[in-house]
């Protein structure tokens, strides 16, 4: 995407984890975390970790007092076979970060070239000096391949070299029983079914006991100059051995190809890594390494970027660079809250993905986005079966948290109790159908899963004395206050997905698809209750104040006593019991506000600001989904200043470790969120009515910015700039926009002068 690198120079053995996360490789479908291929040095915390998205293992759910209708399993992302290990020995010593001294140390994540590399210039005991030099990737191309390129130059003198890669199926995933945002038990999750030594490596077959999903790897190595493999083989794992003595200038190259394959995608997963792996090797790793560069070329040409600010603009590349590290892009999955980076939150797809991540993959790799839709309808069935186990009459719910598509929250309250999900799913699918109109897909897929989330609130709410239609007993996305009353983000989403349900219905029928609204069982009187229900739900607002109220009983609570907590207290979910949390008027992320940034129609200005400031005072922005949505009104309602503010936090989230646990995995959503912040808090996009507009704000640490966007098959340049906002139309027809209040037309390159920025 955006050009950028990071660069550490220093070692820092008490952050390796968050090394491992932050220079992890991933595309999507397999992620490697970036840890030491030599192993992790003495006294440092590693979690070393290979996924695939989407393949996972059954838990048990165990509850003391377990209740009717709680999951008894849930799914999670499994550690596979450990394929990174590479040890080196120069004249009998091994090479470690511990031992002998490291001259000169580089770790680099290039997003340009789309690899991470090691550059180590080490000397040994006996004054012997080498230059190291590790690169890695996932390829973007063949997404089943991982390639680890090992050089070694000899600089003052002939070295011997020995070299040991292994494979090692003997692994376990990360836990942590003191922090729910982790696994708790350290179960072991694959079943090694068979390790093979071939004449370049080897292969593993395991299956996860749970879930009974197989998966295969299939390692090769060449090395260069060339020289003799010694390949042997355990029950566990697979070991292959080159040695050389190497004149001083002269490099040894050991390149190892990894693949992995699944079996939800292959019947016969052993046979696919094996084919792709003498594939991979006949072409070269080069052949890889020039491919991803070119395909990442490709994107950049086109991306956000910030202009005037190379730090802001470092960072907004990496955020972006971590989204396309974490997308499935084939329907079979999406992201997970932690991308391919880590183990926190056990590989689930949350509402991240619909309300945070979505947006960036429909304005620029559309394919993508509707990629995600699709995964969302192949668990339609499943949440018609939660919503049954929930008791509703009709009507699907998607699950707060899965994998496969049944539930896996263990604590309903801030779990299945949050059914804006439904709302999210269905925003989502109502932003496509608005920016693409890819009027086939709504006929196929996209009016069923409106009409049966929209279903679902009918069955859930109800008309209370003074006919507003009410939804009791959820949970909003704040997750400080559960379990209330007519939550105003989940009344919106509820509202947005009745009418978005009825809107598209409508559309199908005047285009010819009525067979489709027969196909789903769609009355018109059905309709009409759902348009009853919308016009009708009950939003809370409190006059004294003109604040929308987060929910019926939120402002009769006890003001939380933020001066008597202390820094170390906070996040509060780890020192405070939960209950004592819902008595409080304490938040912990942006819940009204974000109801207002996604459906301001029908608020007044006013009640935005006023809403705005009355939750930020009781936000503690533990969860990293609340910043950027702060940001995002700031910059709407005019405070630019405090926008950038909030815009620094959100973009350097992870590369600051500012939740202090990005060594579990990035960020996605916040990564989203970064997106989001640019385009429609900075530039004020909304879409409305058949077109876009813009309304944007300049911070003054920069000279400008720009983004590109897909929108119903045309692609438009926006860069902002200070006094004026240039469209190029990239592809397509001329597109209709609204700068300011001014209406233009982009096509070809215009440039719209605006004096207020
Ligand atoms: C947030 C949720 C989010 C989840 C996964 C939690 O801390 O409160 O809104 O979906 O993290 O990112």
């Amino acid at each position: 995407m955006n050009r950028m690198k990071i660069i550490i120079e220093k070692r820092n053995l008490s952050e390796l984890a968050v090394e491992e996360t932050l220079f992890h490789n991933a595309n999507g479908y397999l992620g490697v975390r970036g840890c030491f291929e030599e192993g992790t040095p003495e006294g440092a915390q590693s979690v070393r970790g290979c996924y695939i998205n989407g393949f996972y293992d059954t838990v048990d759910l165990k509850y003391p007092e377990a209740l009717y209708g709680f999951p008894t399993t849930a799914q999670r992302i499994v550690n596979l076979p450990d394929v990174q290990t590479v040890k080196m020995w120069v004249n009998g010593q091994a090479f470690s970060l511990s031992e002998g001294t490291v001259m000169t140390y580089k770790r680099v994540l290039d997003t340009d070239a789309g690899v991470t590399k090691r550059v180590i210039r080490w000397k040994n005991d006996q004054n012997q000096i080498c230059d190291i030099e590790i690169r890695r990737l996932t390829s973007f191309l063949e997404k089943r391949l991982f390639v680890l390129k090992y050089s070694v130059t000899a600089v003052n003198g002939e070295l011997n070299i020995e070299l040991e890669s292994t494979v090692n199926a003997d692994v376990k995933n990360h836990s942590n029983p003191n922090d729910p945002r982790v696994a708790s038990d350290d179960e072991a999750h694959l079943r090694i079914e068979s390790v093979d030594s071939t004449d370049a490596g080897g292969c593993v077959v395991c299956t996860a006991i749970g879930s009974g999903l197989s998966m295969a790897a299939a390692v090769g190595h060449t090395v260069k100059p060339q020289s003799k493999l010694t390949i042997t083989n355990s029950d566990t794992e697979i070991m292959t051995k080159t040695s050389a003595n190497i004149q001083q200038g002269q490099t040894l190259t050991v390149t190892k190809y990894c693949v992995f394959a699944d079996s939800r995608g292959d019947c016969d997963p052993l046979k696919t890594v094996n084919t792709v792996l003498s594939t991979a090797m006949k072409n070269g790793a080069d052949y890889y390494f020039k491919n991803q560069q070119e395909y990442l070329a490709k994107l950049r040409a086109n991306a956000a970027v910030i202009f005037g600010n190379e730090s802001d603009n470092d960072a907004l590349a990496f955020n972006l660079y971590g989204l396309l590290q974490s997308a499935s892009t084939d329907g079979t999955g999406n992201v997970a809250a932690k991308g391919l980076s880590g183990e926190g939150y056990e590989g689930h797809y949350f509402w991240d993905t619909e309300i945070y991540i979505f947006p960036f993959f429909l304005h620029t790799l559309p394919k993508t986005a509707r990629a995600m839709l699709e995964y969302r309808y192949s668990i339609l069935n499943k949440a018609r079966e939660h919503a049954a186990l929930l008791g509703h009459k009709k009507g699907a719910l998607y699950p707060w948290r899965t994998i496969s598509g049944s539930e896996c929250s263990g604590y309903f309250p801030s779990g299945s109790a949050q059914y804006h999900i439904n709302g999210d799913v269905a925003h989502s699918f109502m932003q496509y159908w608005y920016f693409t109109g890819d009027i086939e897909f709504m006929a196929d897929k996209g009016a069923e899963v409106l009409i049966e989330t929209a279903r679902l609130w009918l069955d859930a709410g109800h008309y209370n004395q003074n006919h507003e239609f009410c939804i009791d007993c959820m949970t909003g996305p704040d997750e400080y206050t559960c379990l209330v009353n007519n939550n105003y983000y989940t009344n919106r989403c509820a509202q947005y997905n009745l009418s978005g349900a009825v809107e598209v219905c409508s559309v199908l029928r005047q285009r010819g698809y009525s067979d489709v609204l027969n196909r789903l069982g769609v009355t018109e009187d059905e309709l009409c209750e759902f348009r009853h229900a919308a016009d009708a739900m009950r939003l809370p607002y409190d006059v004294k104040r003109d604040i929308n109220l987060q929910d019926d009983s939120f402002i009769n609570k006890k003001v939380w006593d933020f001066d008597a907590t202390p820094k170390e207290n906070y996040p509060l979910l780890l020192h405070y019991h939960p209950l004592y949390l819902y008595r409080h008027q304490v938040c912990k992320q942006a819940d009204t506000v974000l109801a207002h940034f996604l459906f301001s129609s029908g608020v007044k200005e006013s009640t935005i600001i006023n809403s705005l400031r009355y939750y930020e005072k009781i936000t503690t922005h533990d969860s990293s989904l609340s910043k950027c949505i702060f940001g995002i009104m700031y910059a709407r309602t005019g405070n630019v200043e405090k926008a950038y503010d909030y815009y620094r936090d959100t973009i350097n989230t992870d590369l600051q470790n500012r939740h202090g646990n990005t060594k579990d995995g990035i960020h996605t959503a916040n990564m989203g969120g970064a997106y989001l912040m640019l385009v429609y808090g900075f530039a004020g996009l909304r879409y409305m009515e058949n077109h876009l507009l813009l309304s944007p704000v300049l911070p003054k640490q920069w000279q400008g910015y720009s983004f590109s966007i897909w929108f119903r098959g045309s692609f438009v340049k926006i860069m902002v700039k200070r006094g004026s906002v240039i469209l190029t139309l990239l592809e397509g027809n001329p597109v209709r926009m609204t700068v300011n209040g001014q209406k233009v037309l982009a096509d070809g390159r215009l440039e719209v002068n605006l004096d207020a920025i």
